[in-house]
């Protein structure tokens, strides 16, 4: 049987703020993402039952059960009440442990890849619960465009789209561990929160500045020091090339800017390439 491709879009977040620690070890969210145009390419063929696999190439990402690609198709049979296999191979272009739902994003297009070759056999309650059992960002990736995310990251809430805007996503030569993350979020408590119902209200204006200006991300204040001048120091640099506003994505370490045009955003990845190991210009869509 011949394969299907699904494109894999990046997220960002517009806002993140964590509500608090839940009984079962995750944490309370509310975010606002937004899917855009960085994408990795997921090949999906069907194999042999027990038989998956998944390859891309990053030689440092692990093909067997520890790829949430493999998680998500094993999900997909289990919804479906089958045995089954799958054969992955993704081009990545998302930087990897940048908050920017790159694994996330995959698994998204495994179970749509999957779905596609089997017909359309689970309705989209049955992916959306396959999704947040591969991970808490999932279901967001399935879905796309502009949302308000609660609980675990699972529930969903669509807002006005974001109208399309010229982003700079910048990789710096650090990562972030996300556990540690919420563990210093735990540990204190943070002392500036985004204006979710702000930022709700400009996308309900179609006001890109209005986003822009609220983007707040609560971990940018857990971050060690190091970390946190190098992400400050970017964000500086994108906001004195014209960006609108500028934010940490997820548990990092990638920090984007939103501009008001192509132009500026062109200027403002020459000035900020020094300070990164990877730069892209996209777009939100
Ligand atoms: O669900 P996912 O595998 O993406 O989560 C990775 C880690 O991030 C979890 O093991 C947990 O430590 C943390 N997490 C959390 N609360 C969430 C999402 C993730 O504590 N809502």
């Amino acid at each position: 049987m011949s394969g299907v491709t699904v494109k894999a879009r990046a997220k960002l977040n517009l806002s993140l703020d964590v509500l608090g620690r839940r009984p079962d070890g995750f944490h309370d969210l509310c975010m606002v993402m937004q899917s855009c145009t960085l994408a990795d390419d997921v090949y999906v063929e069907s194999a042999a039952p027990g038989d998956y696999l998944a390859q891309t190439n990053r030689s440092y990402i692990p093909t067997g059960d520890k790829n949430v690609a493999v998680k998500a198709a094993r999900a997909y049979y289990a919804a479906l009440g089958r045995e089954g296999g799958a054969h992955m191979r993704i081009t990545k272009r998302i930087p990897v442990c940048a908050g920017l739902g790159g694994g996330s994003s995959d698994a998204a297009a495994v179970l749509l890849a999957l779905n596609e070759l089997h017909g359309g056999a689970l309705d989209s309650a049955a992916l959306q619960a396959a999704a947040l059992a591969a991970g808490s960002d999932v279901p967001f990736c399935l879905m796309g465009g502009t949302a308000l995310a609660e609980g675990r990251g699972e529930l969903l809430t669509p807002l006005p789209k974001l109208p399309e805007t010229d982003t700079v996503i910048c990789m710096p030569y650090f990562s972030c561990s996300t556990p540690e993350l919420f563990g210093r979020i735990d540990s204190r408590r943070s002392r500036c929160h985004p204006d979710t119902a702000g930022l709700i209200a400009a996308l309900e204006a179609g006001d890109v500045r209005g986003v822009a200006q609220r983007m707040y991300n609560v971990f940018e204040d857990a971050l060690g020091k190091r970390a946190a001048n190098t992400v400050q120091e970017i964000k500086l640099q994108l906001l004195d090339n014209g960006a609108l506003g500028a934010a940490m994505s997820g548990s990092g370490s990638a920090v984007f800017g939103l501009f008001p045009d192509a132009e500026s955003a062109a200027k403002a990845y020459e000035a900020v390439r020094p300070l990164c190991r990877e730069v892209f210009l996209a777009r939100t869509d």
